[in-house]
């Protein structure tokens, strides 16, 4: 194996986000706008040279590897990348494959993806009320996303829940979204909205720092820090009520970027070395010029050479110009 992948601030590499299609069966209103430019299919890496690309990664010191989209389960063929990578969890190169979907298919797929070796998945879902959960996804079935999650749980997969925490939007619900967790034995974790690419609303008006969700919480919870750490960013508290977790992702309200440990692959092989800055390297030239990979790995180490201390997203950027132009569902979050 090749040497550990390590940043200019002492940070190892171990954690790899890959987006494997930027298209999502949804249109959430606080993630992409109604009218979507999607790739054409042709620049989509194939699945062979995803998996190749992974590899790279794991035989790097790579641990963690999270499949993201747009929705990882719209892709054509996914469960053959899935079953390949698991190889990786039988060596024990690999400690975690998993991925964050929006559980729209997860019934069809919970089979496959425990018989595969993931434990764990993330799920967004930001409503428990079927009217505002189509108005949020703007078309998504509640039903769907309902059975993906008693599909998955069934199977024995570990569920967290994600919930981007939007005042006004959703915001009147997180007690109910606790118990609907807490009560299956789901992690859930509140997320701040981050200003990535233009949407049709104005992010400002719906931010709420999760600072103020924590001590509105606390009124009627009680909530003692938790040493649970996933890997990711979330720090959490444990629920004295129901001995559940929550956890809080506050990349605007207090960064977290000190202990970073992750990359991210677009489903076209740009490496992102931060999901809060537009700098990018690309890995798709190196990896379709040669059967060897040694100009991926160059150009990797290149790249980790420059990741930087940390994002700028800016609070007052939530509103129109964004801070980063792309979307979150570039990169997959
Ligand atoms: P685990 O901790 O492994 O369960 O996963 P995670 O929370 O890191 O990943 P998930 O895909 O569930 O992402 C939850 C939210 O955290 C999404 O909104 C991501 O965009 C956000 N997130 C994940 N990693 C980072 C990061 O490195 N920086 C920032 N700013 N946000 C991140
Ligand atoms: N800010 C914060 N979270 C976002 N997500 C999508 N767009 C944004 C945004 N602008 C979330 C999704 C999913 C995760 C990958 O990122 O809800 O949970
Ligand atoms: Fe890492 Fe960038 Fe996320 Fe900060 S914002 S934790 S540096 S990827």
């Amino acid at each position: 194996t090749g040497a550990p992948l390590i940043d200019p601030f002492g940070r190892t590499i171990t954690y790899l986000r890959l987006s494997v299609t930027d298209r999502c069966d949804f249109r959430c209103v606080y993630c992409m706008a109604e009218n979507m430019h999607f790739l054409p299919k042709a620049e989509i890496l194939t699945l062979e040279e995803l998996d190749r690309l992974s590899t790279v990664f794991i035989d790097h010191g790579v641990k963690r590897l999270r499949l993201t989209g747009g929705e990882p389960l719209v892709r054509k063929g996914i469960m053959t990348l899935v079953s390949s990578l698991s190889r990786h969890l039988e060596t024990g190169a690999l400690e975690e494959l998993t991925l964050t979907t929006n559980a729209s298919q997860l019934s069809r797929f919970a089979k496959d993806l425990a018989a595969a070796g993931v434990r764990r998945i993330n799920v967004s879902l930001d409503s428990l009320r079927e009217d505002r959960f189509r108005a949020i996804t703007r078309w998504g079935r509640f039903q769907q996303v309902m059975d993906g999650i008693d599909a998955a749980l069934a199977e024995g997969i570990k569920i967290k829940l994600n919930v981007v925490a939007l005042k006004g939007v959703n915001d009147d619900e997180f007690d109910d979204m606790i118990h609907f967790c807490h009560e299956r034995n789901m992690d859930i974790t509140f997320i701040e909205t981050m200003p990535m690419g233009e949407i049709d609303q104005n992010r400002t008006d719906q931010y709420l720092p999760l600072s103020k969700v924590k001590q509105d919480l606390s009124q009627r919870w009680t909530l003692s820090p938790s040493p649970h750490k996933t890997g990711g960013p979330a720090s959490y508290v444990t629920v004295g009520e129901t001995g559940g977790r929550i956890g809080f992702i506050t990349p605007l309200s207090h960064n977290f970027c000190e202990s970073c440990n992750r990359v991210r692959i677009t489903c076209t092989g740009t490496l992102f070395m931060c999901l809060g800055q537009d700098d990018a390297a690309d890995l798709c030239a190196p990896l379709r010029a040669s059967e060897s990979n040694a100009g991926i790995i160059n150009a990797i180490h290149h790249a980790i050479e420059r990741k930087p201390k940390g994002h700028d997203f800016v609070i007052d950027r939530l509103n129109n110009r964004p801070s980063i132009g792309r979307h979150m569902s570039v990169t997959g979050g």
